[in-house]
């Protein structure tokens, strides 16, 4: 039998969240010892041989994938997370998903200015979140050195939308 690739370890849901919606489910992925440990060696691969000094998880399972980055690389974890969640001081964004609008906020001590971070979340649609996270980390004097993704759902335009604002987008598939 072929081996797994990691496009095979993710099931797609219909109608979820919303009618319409294909929803890829990644917790198949997590749930797989071969599938979960070939994600992160794989989402890391592009930025072996860049200084990151943190890595930035998007809420909710960019927090699953940032927190396995951070300990690969043994650098520190920020979570950018829904509105409401943060405790301490925070910088919001608003920001439009393929289904709704929502804000994100970030501590604000949560970066020193100069810092390199690496942006990681399990999808790329619109790319309204992933900009929503740029803009914060880049409010707070963070430099983005990438945005890597499992999932890139390129009809939604979430790339390009990612490069023009000059981002190194990676995604591990479609
Ligand atoms: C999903 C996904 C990304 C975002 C991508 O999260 O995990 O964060 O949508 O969509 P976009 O590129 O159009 O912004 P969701 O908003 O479903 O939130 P959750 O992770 O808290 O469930
Ligand atoms: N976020 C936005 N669109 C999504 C999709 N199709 N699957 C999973 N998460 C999403």
């Amino acid at each position: 039998m072929a081996r797994k690739t990691l496009r095979d370890y993710i099931r797609t849901i219909p109608d979820f969240p919303h009618e319409g919606i294909m929803f890829r489910d990644v917790t198949t992925l997590f749930a797989d010892p071969r599938g979960f440990r070939m994600c992160i060696d794989q989402l890391l691969h592009p930025f072996a041989d860049q200084r990151i000094d943190k890595v930035v998880g998007l809420e909710a399972r960019g927090f699953i994938l940032g927190g396995a980055v951070a300990h690969q690389l043994s650098v520190g974890f920020v979570p950018i997370r829904k509105k409401g969640k943060l405790p301490a001081a925070t910088l919001s964004q608003e920001y439009q998903l393929e289904y709704g609008s929502a804000t994100m906020e970030v501590h604000d001590d949560a970066i020193a200015k100069g810092e390199r971070i690496l942006i990681v979340d399990d999808l790329l649609a619109t790319g309204g979140t992933a900009e929503a996270g740029i803009k914060l980390v880049e409010r707070l004097g963070g430099v983005v050195t990438g945005c890597a993704f499992i999932v890139d759902l390129p009809d939604l335009g979430g790339r390009k939308r990612l490069e023009d604002m000059g981002m190194t987008v990676e995604a591990l598939c479609a």
